[in-house]
């Protein structure tokens, strides 16, 4: 259902899913620059985030704000950036006939406010309804990793980067937290099989690139006979 026909207009909305560490945004970046070699306009965004008022909500809510007013609080606000994002930056770049790739959307706050953070599944259910307004992803790739390995990984970024606060943060909320977020995330692929795909980040960057991209390619066939540069 999504908000434009997908048979006559070149637009495609692609969402990046999974727990933290797995590498989503360099592949969204990836997948961007490959679609951008086919000659496909494409539009890269994140969340929380992507508008300037969604970003105000995302500083809000990551320095830890809305803690205090608890979960479901929270979920409003992760819904609220979400409903900003879809009108003013998804909806309208769909409508012009852009594709749309954005690392997390909707199952995030499914996940992380609702099946792990408790937030009950009616109130999930209503703003995700608000906030999509149509808007739901032609395709979610769920990059899917053993917490452990994806730890390791945030710990190593964390550590070349001279950022250790990073790999505090993952430290922080234990394994066991992230072992629920990724049974989270493969619930909702098995409950939209026609939606999610997921994909095992445990190998290789470049390995993982190509296997995106032969996901994309296999659900949207149309891709090859796009216009191409010379
Ligand atoms: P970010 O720094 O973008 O993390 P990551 O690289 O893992 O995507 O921070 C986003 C954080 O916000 C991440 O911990 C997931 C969380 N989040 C929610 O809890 N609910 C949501 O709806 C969204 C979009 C993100």
């Amino acid at each position: 259902m999504a908000a434009y026909d997908t048979d006559t207009s070149p637009a495609r909305f692609l969402t990046f899913e999974g727990g933290e560490g797995v590498g989503k945004s360099t592949q969204v970046k990836r997948l961007a620059a490959r679609l951008g070699d086919l000659g496909v306009s494409v539009v890269r965004s994140r969340e929380p985030g992507g508008t300037p008022k969604a970003e105000a909500v995302r500083s809000f809510i990551l320095q830890g704000k809305p803690e205090s007013w608890g979960v479901g609080a929270e979920a409003v606000l992760f819904a609220a950036a979400r409903l900003d994002h879809v009108n003013e930056l998804i909806a309208p770049a769909l409508a012009s006939g852009k594709w749309v790739l954005c690392d997390r959307f909707a199952d995030s706050t499914r996940v992380y406010q609702g099946l792990t953070g408790g937030v009950e599944e009616g109130l999930i259910d209503a703003l995700e309804a608000l906030a999509l307004n149509g808007h739901v992803p032609d395709l979610t790739i769920i990059l899917d990793m053993d917490p452990e390995n994806a730890f390791e990984r945030v710990r190593r970024r964390a550590m070349e980067d001279g950022m250790p606060a990073l790999a505090d943060r993952f430290e922080k909320e234990d394994l066991d937290f992230h072992r629920r977020l990724r049974a989270g995330f493969l619930a909702i692929a098995a409950k939209n099989p026609d939606r999610c795909v997921v994909l095992s980040a445990d190998m290789d960057e470049d390995a993982l690139a190509e296997e995106i991209w032969r996901v994309v390619r296999e659900r949207f066939p149309e891709l090859e006979t796009e216009d191409q540069p010379a």
